[in-house]
C-alpha cells in the first residue's frame, strides 16, 4: 500500500525572467517501510524534492500525500506539528548546535514531546547509544569526528522514532569505512520499519537503497512503473486532512 505519493509535483523558484523550473511533473509512490535512494546530478533538483518530502519547502503545484495527510493543506502550524511527529531529518552538513553537547543536540526534538525530563534524556540516550556513541554524550560536536557528528545528526532524526526518515547526502563528507556503516545503520533503521528516502551521490551507498528514483533537470527518469499518470487537472484533496 503507497504511504507516500507524490502526484505532478512542480516547483520553480524565482519570478520574472528568472524562473527556475526545480522539478517539473514528479510522480511517485513509496510503500511504508521502503529504503528509497534518490539520485541525479547536481542541480537536478534532489534537494527540492527532499525538502518539499520534508513539509518545508510549498510546490509551486501538485499534491504530496504521506499516510492520510495531505500536507501542504495543512496549515503551518499543522506542517510543523507534522514534521515533528512524522519525519527526521539527516542534512548533510549535519546541523548540529555547536554550543550544545551531543545529548543536548539530541535532546532538541523532544522539546515538545510530552514526557517528562528523565524519560527524554533516556530516549537520547538509547538513540545515541545505538549509534555507538555511549561515552560522547557531554562531548560539544568540535570534540567529535565527522562521521561521529553523523551519527549524532542521525541518532537526532531518529529519537522520536518517526515513520520516516529524509536524509540529504548523509555520507557526503564520510570517508569509506563510515560511510559503509552509516548505510548498516540506515539499513538496521529500515528493518526496524523506518520508511527512509536518502538523496546520494554514490553508487555504493545507492546498493543499500531498494530502489533509485533518478531525477535529471528536475524530472523523474525512472518512474516506479506500477505509478499510474494523472490528469494535470489537478490534485484532488481526501476527504479529511488531520493534523499530526
Ligand atoms: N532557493 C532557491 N532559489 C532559486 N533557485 C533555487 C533555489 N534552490 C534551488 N534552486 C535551483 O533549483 C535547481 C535544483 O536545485 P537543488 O538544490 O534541488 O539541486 P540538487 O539536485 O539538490 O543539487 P546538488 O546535488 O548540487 O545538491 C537548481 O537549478 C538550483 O540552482
Ligand atoms: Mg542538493
Amino acid at each position: 500500500m503507497s504511504y507516500i505519493i507524490a502526484e505532478n509535483l512542480f516547483k520553480e523558484y524565482g519570478n520574472g525572467d528568472s524562473i527556475v523550473a526545480a522539478i517539473s511533473n514528479i510522480n511517485f509512490k513509496i510503500a511504508s517501510g521502503e529504503f528509497v535512494g534518490v539520485m541525479g546530478e547536481s542541480g537536478a533538483g534532489k534537494s527540492t524534492l527532499l525538502s518539499i518530502m520534508g513539509a518545508m519547502n510549498s510546490p509551486t503545484s501538485g499534491g504530496y500525500i504521506v499516510g492520510d495527510i495531505d500536507v501542504y493543506a495543512l496549515s503551518q502550524e499543522q506542517q510543523a506539528d507534522f514534521r515533528r511527529e512524522f519525519l527526521g531529518f539527516v542534512f548533510q552538513s549535519y546541523h548540529l548546535v555547536s554550543y550544545l553537547t551531543v545529548l543536548e543536540n539530541v535532546l532538541l526534538p523532544l522539546t515538545t514531546v510530552k514526557a517528562g525530563r528523565k524519560k527524554k534524556q533516556a530516549m537520547a540516550k538509547e538513540a545515541l547509544a545505538s549509534m555507538g556513541l555511549d561515552g560522547k554524550f557531554h562531548r560539544l560536536p568540535n570534540q567529535i569526528s565527522g562521521g561521529e557528528k553523523e551519527r549524532v545528526a542521525i541518532a537526532r532524526a531518529i529519537v522520536n522514532d518517526p515513520p520516516v526518515l529524509l536524509a540529504d547526502e548523509p555520507t557526503g563528507n564520510l570517508d569509506t569505512k563510515t560511510t559503509h556503516e552509516v548505510m548498516e545503520l540506515f539499513q538496521r533503521i529500515n528493518k526496524e520499519g523506518m520508511t527512509i528516502i536518502m538523496v546520494t551521490h554514490s553508487a555504493e551507498c545507492a546498493e543499500y537503497t531498494q530502489r533509485i528514483l533518478r531525477i535529471c533537470d528536475g524530472r523523474l527518469l525512472e518512474e516506479d512503473k506500477s505509478v499510474k499518470k494523472v490528469s494535470a487537472q489537478g490534485f484532488k484533496k481526501p476527504p479529511e486532512t488531520k493534523a499530526a
